[in-house]
């Protein structure tokens, strides 16, 4: 990866800073960010220190808010012309239905509306790299059906069998599917991955009432004891993440998914499902039109 630059979102803990680390101990250039200056800046000494080289650089944003995302395109497009690799890592579970900024509910915005964003901010970035790569992170119990009705909560936010964060998960892999396709010619592919369970700090503080009401009397023990002993290696949980993004075997592939092992799986139906695909992309396009057009401006 010497000689190639990777912007990797949610980069200043877990799984995310660890993707950053294989991949400039790859030899890349990593941009790190994350919501808090002074972490992300400690975040990049650290993968200095253990990648060997000082080709690491930090930058804070609120990747949920659109100010955010359009401040960091800004201050990315001044220091570079070309991006090889956008990790769209940026996740959290979140207890309650919460709104971002910009009135938009806050897991919906990371794991859906901020890659959608991002993605296209970065888009002369990506296209100047010649074959330049996004991978989208899916997560928790992804698959299940995507409520045009609900697709930010608004109906019914947790249950029995539906958690939000799985919803926005599905609806991550369906973003997926759609960008590889409007991407086509572009020479930018865009795959999912799924990383594993890792104890990160996500995951570290996770409410009981996260989980599904089913899962609820067995979460403390598998929070506090299980979690802990079985999911430490974060390295692990990083190595899909990696592969996508720095691996020569997947060159050209785009609208894949990928499992925690590395392994090709096919999408979902509701991924897949075109109506699916129009319903959240749209969705997309009418809440980032006034960040983007403003750009363009
Ligand atoms: N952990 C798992 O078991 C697991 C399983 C499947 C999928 N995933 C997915 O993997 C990805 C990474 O998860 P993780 O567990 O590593 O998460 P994490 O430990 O919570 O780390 C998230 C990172 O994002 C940053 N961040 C949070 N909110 C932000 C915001 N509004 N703006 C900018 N940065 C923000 C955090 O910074 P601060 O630390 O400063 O808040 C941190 O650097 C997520 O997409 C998650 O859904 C995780």
């Amino acid at each position: 990866m010497t000689g190639k630059t990777a912007l990797i979102t949610g980069s200043t803990a877990g799984i995310g800073m660890e993707t950053a680390r294989g991949l400039a101990k790859l030899g890349a250039s990593v941009i790190l960010v994350g919501i808090d200056h002074t972490q992300a800046q400690q975040a990049a000494q650290d993968i200095r220190t253990s990648a060997g080289h000082d080709r690491v650089s930090a930058f804070a944003a609120d990747l949920t808010s659109l100010h955010g995302l359009l401040q960091l395109g800004s201050q990315i497009a001044e220091r570079y012309n070309a991006l090889d690799v956008l990790v769209n890592n940026v996740g959290m579970n979140r207890p309650r239905r919460e709104l971002t900024a910009d009135g938009v509910e806050k897991m919906f915005a990371a794991h859906v509306l901020t890659p959608f964003t991002l993605t296209h901010l970065l888009l002369p970035q990506l296209k100047s790299a010649g074959h330049a790569r996004v991978v989208n992170l899916t997560g928790g119990i992804p698959g299940g059906p995507i409520e045009h009705d609900n697709l930010l909560g608004e109906r019914r936010f947790i249950g029995w069998t539906f958690s939000h964060y799985n919803h926005t998960k599905t609806m991550t892999m369906a973003l997926t599917a759609r960008l590889a396709r409007e991407l086509q010619g572009t020479g930018v592919t865009a795959n999912v991955v799924y990383p594993g369970h890792g104890y990160t700090p996500m995951n570290r503080s996770t409410p009981i009432t996260a989980f599904p009401k089913l899962y609820r009397p067995v979460a403390p023990l598998v929070l506090k004891v299980v979690a802990p002993l079985f999911l430490s290696d974060l390295t692990r949980s990083a190595r899909s993440s990696v592969y996508l993004a720095a691996t020569p075997e997947v060159e050209g592939l785009t609208g894949a998914y990928f499992d925690d092992k590395c392994r090709r799986k096919p999408l979902p139906a509701s991924a897949l499902d075109e109506r699916n695909q129009s319903a959240v992309w749209n969705l997309c396009v009418r809440l980032s039109t006034d960040a983007l057009t403003s750009t363009q401006a």
